[in-house]
């Protein structure tokens, strides 16, 4: 059976990264975390002093984009592919309340979103990929076969993230998450390039009120009609 490209697009913490994981393994396809690439020249930029609360300097990124070099390696145990900048692994410093907040205006910046779209579009090019993100559909796989765009109310989103950060043990109290939850979604839908957009032919999944065994039953299903139509 030939191979397909899924794209999934949505708000932040929508759940879209467990079930591209779940369909990536299901499928056994290749899974890639977008949102961690931003991540990822988030982090480098916050360890060059490039921004932080009170600035962010633009230029100086710019500078450094092509220093940049972001990769994912499959960790066997864990069941997915951990990134790494420059050859680091930095799955666990990207996941940060720190980051999330400063990743939305990384992400604004179209030098920053085009290097990352040509290596999100080199992934995907021999398909039998599985890629979350926000402009997945719309911009780096518009002839994806499949495309879905998962939503959640944002109390929802911040109550799954609240509870994944606890359980990480950082130190954050439910407010900060769903004030950087709701900054996300205004800056991601509202940016200039690329903004958050649900594709035409993409199809809608409302999780507020589903179990992951739901949602994933819905999916599958979905799934299954593009392969075998
Ligand atoms: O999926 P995530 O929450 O880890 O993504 C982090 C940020 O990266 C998100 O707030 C917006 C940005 N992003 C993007 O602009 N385009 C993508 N394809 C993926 C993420």
């Amino acid at each position: 059976m030939s191979k397909i490209t899924i794209a999934i697009d949505g708000y932040s913490s929508t759940g879209k990264s467990t079930v591209a994981k779940q369909l990536a393994k299901h499928l056994g396809y290749v899974y890639v975390d977008s949102g961690a690439m931003y991540r990822a020249v988030t982090y480098f930029a916050m360890e060059h002093g490039l921004i932080d609360e009170n600035h962010f300097d633009v230029e100086g990124l710019l500078d450094k984009l092509s220093e940049i070099k972001v990769s994912f390696k499959f960790n066997a145990a864990l069941g997915f592919a951990e990134v790494y900048l420059n050859g680091v692994n930095i799955e666990k410093e990207i996941r940060t309340l720190e980051v999330s907040r400063f990743v939305s205006q990384v992400a604004t910046v179209p030098q920053v979103r085009a290097q990352l779209v040509q290596h999100q579009k080199q992934m995907g090019a021999e398909k039998g990929v599985v890629m979350d993100g926000r402009d997945i559909g719309t911009v780096v796989f518009p002839d994806a076969e499949l495309k879905l765009f998962m939503t959640a109310s944002a109390e929802t989103r911040a109550l799954r993230r609240y509870s994944e950060l606890l359980e990480r043990g950082d130190d954050v109290s439910f407010e900060a998450v769903l004030k950087n939850v709701e900054e996300r979604d205004y800056i991601d839908s509202h940016r200039k390039d690329s903004p958050l957009i649900k594709a035409k032919d993409a199809i809608e999944i409302d999780n507020s009120n589903l179990s992951l065994e739901e949602q994933f039953d819905e999916i599958k299903k979905l799934v299954n009609k593009v392969l075998h139509a």
